[in-house]
């Protein structure tokens, strides 16, 4: 048994979705949740900086007797994931994924396309890389009722994917417009495989603590829990 918290990291309020899943997962583990804003977008950012961040949230997040840290941001763990490989406190990503079937198109931001984990990514699978510039900014702003023009991104774009990988967390909030600009596309993103992982390394919480709690740290604090609340 450990009753340390869940530490769940994004930029904003991409993690969300992550910290949801989890939340369902392990009702009995406490989380905390740190919406990076004051560093968002991640998205554009050079690798000196992504690992700064990383480094400096990671202590943060230490600070508060956590168990495992898990980035729910495609851009940070595909930067700096790694330089966590001998911490004490395991480090788990969200990273993308492709298929080794099919035809796919991964969209994610520019930090993460050009990353060497995509790379390989798209030498083992039939893959079409397309970076969303601000596409994660457009999703913040929607959260403050700012509507997005999903379509216009896409005018253009084959519409024959087998499947539509979502290599950034702030993308899924649009998942049911994804689904109708590309009607005969499975939606795929690598959320799901961090339980995999999870269950391998994490020592769950006392089976009898009914109710975990969570609490919201970070410039993004209160959109991030307000929008927990809405969706959870
Ligand atoms: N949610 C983050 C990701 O999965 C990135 C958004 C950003 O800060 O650009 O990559």
């Amino acid at each position: 048994m450990d009753d340390r918290c869940i530490a769940v990291l994004d930029s904003g309020i991409g993690g969300v979705i992550t910290l949801k899943k989890l939340k369902e997962k392990y009702p009995n583990e406490n989380f905390v949740y740190f919406a990076d804003l004051k560093n968002f977008p991640y998205g554009n950012k050079s690798e000196k900086e992504l690992k700064d961040i990383a480094f400096s949230n990671y202590k943060r997040l230490l600070s508060f007797g956590v168990k495992v840290v898990v980035f729910a941001c495609n851009t940070l763990s595909v930067t700096a994931e790694e330089c966590f490989t001998n911490s004490p406190v395991p480090v788990i990503g969200v990273k993308p994924i492709a298929r080794k079937q099919g035809k796919g198109l991964l969209i994610c931001t520019p930090k993460t396309a050009n990353s060497v984990y995509v790379q390989q990514l798209k030498k083992d699978a039939d893959l079409t890389v397309l970076p969303q510039d601000g596409l994660a900014d457009e999703i913040e702003l929607s959260f403050e009722g700012k509507p997005i023009d999903l379509k216009k991104r896409f005018l253009g774009v084959s519409r024959d994917y087998d499947y539509l990988s979502l290599g950034c967390t702030h993308y899924p909030f649009l998942t049911k417009e994804f689904e109708k600009i590309f009607p005969k596309s499975r939606i795929i993103s690598g959320e799901e495989l961090i339980f995999d992982k999870f269950n391998k390394i994490v020592t769950t919480a006392n089976p009898n603590r009914k109710n975990g709690i969570v609490l919201f740290v970070g410039d993004g604090r209160k959109k991030a829990e307000q929008l927990f609340n809405r969706i959870f």
